[in-house]
């Protein structure tokens, strides 16, 4: 357990990234100070703090979760995070928490990226929601969201008590100031915000876009890796937590709350990002989904995407998850006598995709970064034609090398429901469906 110091070099002054300190580590507990001695020696809670600090309690699961599922952290704070004003109901915005509004149809389905917004908006403003399923109020299920941000957020602050954040930038470096500490993160990084940790997003290029994956469920963790082994997919070590760091600053500010699908805004006269010192494992991590060692056949046909899973929701049915985050990243097809790309395929599981980077390799065109598809359970899907003719007669004595692309996959143990802004939006590709009416008929009964 190391103890980091990192001094506060003053109130929204952003240090530089090389300044950033991280812990390396999945789910660990950590145990940072921003000023020394400011963490307790032995206990969580005495009857004074060092500096003055208030102690706070953080939990992200149960109290009574088993050991290596529990999540919490002690805070030392300069004000309780209870000092605020009372919260008062705020236009949602395109931020919706309505999976029902409208008919979910069993089409695929596949959108453009949205524009930029036109008008100044931080990360908050710029949520728009595309879909979702389940209900933050039984803990269950996801928000899907895709965001777009031109300015930084300024003495505003956030949380969600509805879920965890999954956040996926594609454009843009972004610094996710928390009360824990800073995050910054880049396109094909992710970064992951625990319910209820409060942060701002600041804009380190002109604007910033992604996706979010509102994780209202289990928080996630790193999946089992059986036969695998020890090795392999997503590597704990490569996980980063912050090193804690605080704002000591005075100001007007506004917090702003996601609970139970409705943004609540609450006035305050101060950072809440004034925590000096936190131990526990509740806490933001950030990962670079390039490093993730991506396994596959060596032999012939190619493994269920599970081998491409980086973190899991679980659900309370053992193997089956709420949330899967998988991503499809470069690797190298190397199985012979096999139909390389993606497989057609039916699941009962639902595939919400989006693109950070590069070529999918299932679809020659029409998914671009920033762009969406989504095909719930059962929907049918796969390669479109152009790919399967190509892949029906390459040379598969060779290795095919897939280069410069990151994909990733939101999906589903239950159907995800696009919300009515998703099904009427002009970037919703009204002509996906014939990317597979060109898929000929091969079919001949005299020839085997
Ligand atoms: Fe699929």
């Amino acid at each position: 357990m190391a103890i980091s110091t990192d001094a506060t070099p003053g109130a929204h002054a952003a240090p530089p990234s090389a300044e950033l300190r991280y812990h390396s580590g999945f789910g660990n507990e950590v145990a940072t100070e921003a000023l020394p001695g400011a963490l307790p020696v032995g206990q969580n809670s005495p009857q004074r703090c060092p500096y003055g600090l208030y102690a706070e309690q953080l939990s992200g699961t149960a109290f009574t979760a088993p050991r290596g599922a529990n999540r919490r952290t002690w805070l030392y704070r300069i004000r309780p995070a209870a000092v605020h004003l009372p919260f008062r109901r705020i236009d949602n915005g395109r931020y919706d928490g309505d999976f029902g509004a409208v008919a979910t149809p069993p089409n695929q389905l596949r959108w453009d990226p949205l524009p930029l917004p036109a008008a100044p908006a931080d990360f908050v403003d710029g949520i728009v929601t595309i879909a979702g399923n389940g209900d933050p109020h039984m803990q269950t299920g996801c928000g899907i969201h895709v965001y777009a941000a031109n300015r930084s957020m300024t003495d505003r602050y956030f949380y969600s008590a509805d879920g965890e954040m999954l956040i996926v930038p594609h454009e843009g470096r972004q610094r996710f100031v928390t009360e824990l500490g800073i995050v910054e993160a880049e396109p094909q990084e992710i970064v992951v915000i625990p319910r209820g940790v409060r942060f701002r997003v600041e804009l380190v290029d002109a604007t910033a876009r992604g996706y979010i994956c509102e994780n209202f469920g289990a928080p996630f963790r790193l999946p089992e890796m059986g036969p695998i082994g020890s090795n392999g997919l997503a590597h704990p070590r490569d996980f980063l937590t912050p090193a804690a760091r605080y704002e000591d600053r005075d100001a007007k500010s506004e917090l702003v709350a996601r609970f139970m699908g409705n943004l609540w805004v609450a006035e305050m006269d101060h950072s809440p990002l004034d925590v000096v010192a936190w131990h526990g494992n509740d806490a933001p991590y950030k990962y670079d989904l390039r490093r993730f060692n991506a396994i596959g056949s060596v032999s012939y046909d190619h493994p269920d995407p599970s081998i491409f899973l980086v973190l899991q929701s679980q659900s309370d049915t053992p193997g089956v998850d709420t949330i899967d985050f998988a991503i499809f990243p470069p690797r190298i097809l190397a199985m012979e006598h096999t139909f390389r790309p993606p497989w057609f395929h039916r699941n009962v599981a639902s595939e919400f995709m989006g693109l950070v980077r590069g070529v999918y390799d299932a679809k020659a065109e029409g998914f671009v970064p920033g762009g969406a598809s989504l095909h719930n359970c059962m929907t049918a899907h796969g390669p479109d034609a152009p790919t399967f003719e190509k892949a029906s007669r390459a040379d598969v004595s060779r290795p095919d090398y897939i280069r410069d692309t990151m994909a990733i996959m939101f999906e589903t143990r239950c159907v995800i429901r696009p919300t009515r802004f998703a099904l009427e939006a002009p970037q919703l590709q009204a002509g996906y469906y014939r990317c597979w009416q060109d898929l000929r008929r091969h079919f001949d009964p005299a020839r085997r």
